[in-house]
């Protein structure tokens, strides 16, 4: 079969891949039908992982079961699935806690394993033309028939489920004002989410045009960093600072000024966490999303290269603010969100940008990365 296949640092390559087999009685094959490019996606494909080439990316999967192995019960031929990017195995301590983005048994060693990840399991990833699914009636999410919803069904996989877990771990209510750093598709997700729980106010910090237009068509109020320090311009808005914060941009954040390809001399790695500090009101919460990593091949000083971020945790103790961080465990909201799209009270696609063949994935990847011709969320179609 076809997948994407990354091959150094900002190449990645569609090329001819073995066939995914029924390899336990309770796998599936799935049919992909659609398959996101992540920002996630952008820290291997930068070379900022372990990633080796080789690796098939996509853990943003969705399409029809081809074949079930024996042990599949519930999950039949020819139903329509959206899968979690965790792959997860239902039983053990942490999957039956509800974390199903810290499995223990699909990744052995490691709590959590994804689709197309490095350090995350064997699984090949989804931008291909099939995938191997293990724990199938576990980890397949229906979907009603047809074709209909394709673009939002397809954003359970990842973004919606983790934006809204970034609202979820701030514990945004009813009535609260929010600040959501990153308008990259995870916090327009976390935007998008906030609304939906009922936020009175959700500011959006980012610096690229078209992702604060995106904010400002749900609601949001869009801040640019590259227009003076964001903390600072919410706080002259309203007088005083936030109720919760949201980091949606993780590791890889930029200062102000600097280009919208980014690169290692532009990034403070530490930078939205101490802004969220700086930002939320006493007794707030923050909800962090964006991801951190234990180990960065390009991190901008030996600190930061094992994850080491100096973060203000004196000012944390003293505003009495509380934080919650780490992957989403998708299958704890995918259902709800689902027939939140099904009843038609959410339509999270606003934020695609692009659908296109998978063919066309190398130059997806190169755009994408650069934030270039609005290129927010890609949706690949094998
Ligand atoms: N926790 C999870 O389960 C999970 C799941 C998916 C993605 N993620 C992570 O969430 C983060 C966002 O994902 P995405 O797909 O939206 O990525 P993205 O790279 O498309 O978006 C990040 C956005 O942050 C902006 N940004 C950079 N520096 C900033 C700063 N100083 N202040 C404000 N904005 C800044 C960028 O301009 C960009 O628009 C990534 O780190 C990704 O790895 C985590
Ligand atoms: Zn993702
Ligand atoms: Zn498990």
């Amino acid at each position: 079969m076809k997948a994407v296949v990354y091959k150094e640092p900002f190449s990645v390559a569609v090329e001819n891949v073995p066939d995914p087999q029924i390899l336990h009685p309770n796998d599936a094959i799935v049919r992909i039908t659609s398959s996101c490019i992540c920002g996630s996606d952008l820290h291997m494909y930068e070379g900022r992982t372990a990633a080796e080439p080789g690796i098939v990316f996509g853990h943003e999967n969705m399409g029809v079961i081809e074949e079930v192995g024996p042990a599949v019960k519930d999950r039949k031929v020819g139903d329509r699935v959206v899968m979690p990017f965790n792959v997860a195995c239902g039983f053990c301590k942490n999957c039956l806690g509800g974390y199903t983005g810290f499995c223990t048994t699909v990744n052995p060693g490691f709590a959590g394993g994804a689709y197309g990840y490095v350090a995350m399991g064997p699984w090949v990833g989804g931008q291909a033309e099939y995938l191997q699914v293990p724990f199938a009636d576990f980890n397949c999410l229906s979907l009603p028939a047809g074709t209909e919803h394709e673009a939002d069904f397809s954003l359970l996989a990842d973004i919606f489920p983790t934006g809204y877990h970034g609202a979820e771990l701030a514990g945004v209510r009813p009535g609260e004002s929010v600040a959501v750093f990153g308008a990259g598709p995870v916090g327009l997700m976390a935007a998008y989410s906030s609304l939906i729980r009922g936020a009175a106010e959700v500011y959006v910090v980012d610096h690229v045009g078209e992702r604060l237009a995106k904010a400002e068509e749900i609601g949001g109020i869009p801040i640019n960093y590259d227009e003076g320090d964001p903390v600072q311009q919410i706080k002259d808005r309203r007088g005083t600072g936030v109720d919760k914060g949201i980091d949606a941009v993780g590791y890889q954040a930029t200062k102000a000024g600097s280009s919208a390809v980014g690169g290692e001399q532009d990034e403070v790695p530490n930078i939205v966490l101490n802004q969220l500090i700086d930002l939320v009101n006493p007794t707030g919460a923050l909800g962090i999303p964006g991801l951190y990593v234990p180990s960065d091949p390009g991190g901008v000083d030996e600190n930061a290269s094992r994850g080491a971020l100096s973060i203000n945790f004196g000012r944390l103790f003293e505003k009495g603010l509380s934080l919650g961080t780490g992957q989403c465990n998708v299958k704890q909201y995918n259902s709800y969100l689902r027939d939140m799209i099904i009843s038609g009270r959410a339509a999270p696609s606003f934020v695609v940008s692009h659908e296109i063949p998978l063919d066309d994935a190398p130059e997806a990847y190169t755009k994408f990365d650069r934030r270039e011709d609005g290129y927010t969320k890609v949706i690949l179609h094998p």
